[in-house]
């Protein structure tokens, strides 16, 4: 989408996205801006805010020897306009300053019109080990040559999805000549699993295929079950952002570009610092995922295989400067889905899916590359200019000084207090707390 269109679109859909200070917002005034955002029902408001994020009869058909429900925080980035519309992510992490960067990040890249992203079919592999193939050439021709005929049989194991427009649509060969074990065929099968994950619907195929594989191959199947390496299904997202948008109190918006250039060529170089700047690109996407109920353990393990494709760990996303733009691209496997599975038992994760406003699995995919590009651009800003633990204490002092008990009138003074004297814990905020208490009464008896 070119510049004014997005501009366009951004002025038709209003500003949604933009709700300024809602981190001053009591919780019931924030869920009350969403409410009217997304005209919540008094139902869905009391749900959220009200009943426990998952009912342990719930959790207890979920998993095996079930004790309890463990909580995390459920809080919502901003500001985001990906392809001209706007949307509020919500995000489910641990780590304070995550969706804070995140909505700082798209602040700024909103400005500059907005990320574009987008997502491939969902077309997941999966993958059937034969062993004991006696010439693996031979083998592969039969597979090949019976490529019509394995698709039948896939394609009969889910005539819904196939109904759906969805189903098996390819059968590809590889030989591994050489393993621990002698060598092997691999057979992969890929499926357009629609708006689905697909794990399921994937190994069942697998399984399903396998006697006819044994058959042609002559070998003996063993393994039958989806690749985590979805790299039929990546996602892309980019940004343009004019220099002037990257300048700080004490840098040119085009030193800040160019520093950036040297952090993502440093991730380039050597997999130690590519490491942290994948976790922190993870720290978007991770978020993202768990509120939105995915297999965030198969994003993580698809993500990070994807980075290594060059036989270097790498980053996931690009940065160049071009001519007065820094321009950020990121591309990834993402395995997500909004329908099936944890999606349609947790009430939390319909409540983030309907806040989130994405009606299939290749458009939540499409935004989730573009939070992950965003929460990069994000640590690599800070760690390019001050430094990423400026920001991190200051929100870190903010949970200590209201732990301690700080009304919000005292908060600032606190935690101003607190970050001074370095020592950022809740026995301190409480002293502190008092001297001030102590100081403003001595000052309201004067
Ligand atoms: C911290 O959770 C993430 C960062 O380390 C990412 C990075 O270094 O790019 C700040």
């Amino acid at each position: 989408m070119v510049m004014s269109e997005r501009v366009m679109a951004m002025k038709k859909n209003g500003h949604g996205s933009r709700i300024s200070g809602f981190y001053r917002l009591s919780r019931h005034e924030r869920l009350a801006r969403l409410a009217e955002r997304f005209h919540l029902s008094d139902e869905e408001l009391r749900e959220i805010e009200q009943a426990p994020p998952l009912p342990f009869d719930v959790a207890d058909h979920m998993v095996e020897n079930a004790i309890g429900v463990l909580g995390l925080p459920l809080g919502v980035g901003l500001n985001f306009l990906i392809n001209g519309q706007d949307r509020i992510v919500p995000m489910v992490v641990e780590e304070p300053s995550v969706i804070a960067a995140a909505s700082h990040a798209a602040r700024v890249i909103r400005d500059a019109g907005g990320f574009s992203a987008e997502a491939d079919r969902s077309l997941m592999i999966g993958q059937v080990q034969l062993v004991n193939v006696a010439n693996l050439t031979a083998a592969a021709r039969q597979v090949e040559q019976a490529r019509e005929r394995l698709l039948k049989i896939a394609n009969a194991v889910h005539p819904n999805m196939v109904r759906r427009g969805g189903g098996a649509t390819d059968v590809q060969v590889r030989s591994l000549p050489e393993t621990a074990c002698g060598p092997m065929l691999v057979v992969h099968v890929l499926v357009d699993v629609g708006d689905a994950m697909g794990a399921n619907a994937v190994n069942s195929i697998a399984e399903a295929l396998a006697p006819a594989l044994e058959e042609l191959t002559g070998g003996q199947a063993r393994l039958r079950i989806l690749s985590n390496l979805a790299d039929e299904r990546l996602a892309r997202a980019s940004a343009r952002i004019p220099f002037e948008l990257l300048a700080e109190d004490d840098y040119s918006g085009r030193e800040v570009a160019e520093r950036l250039m040297e952090a993502w060529a440093f991730a380039d170089a050597d997999p130690y610092r590519a490491t942290t700047h994948n976790k922190g690109i993870m720290n978007g996407i991770d978020a993202l995922a768990l509120a939105t109920g995915q297999d965030w353990r198969g994003i993580e393990a698809g993500a990070h295989a994807y980075a290594a494709r060059t036989g270097r760990y790498r980053p996931l996303s690009q940065w160049r400067v071009e001519g007065d733009h820094l321009v950020g691209r990121i591309e990834l496997p993402l395995a997500v889905g909004t329908v099936g599975g944890n999606l349609q038992i947790n009430p939390r994760v319909r409540f983030s899916l309907r806040v989130l406003g994405v009606t299939s699995a290749r458009e939540l995919a499409a935004v989730m590359a573009a939070v992950g590009l965003g929460q990069n651009f994000s640590a690599m800003r800070a760690l390019v200019t001050d430094g990423i633990q400026r920001g991190h204490m200051a929100l870190h002092a903010r949970g200590v000084a209201i732990a301690a008990g700080a009304p919000e009138a005292l908060v600032g003074r606190v935690i101003e207090r607190l970050i001074a004297c370095g020592e950022i814990k809740i026995s301190k905020a409480r002293e502190i707390l008092e001297s001030v208490q102590l100081g403003d009464g001595l000052l309201a008896g004067t």
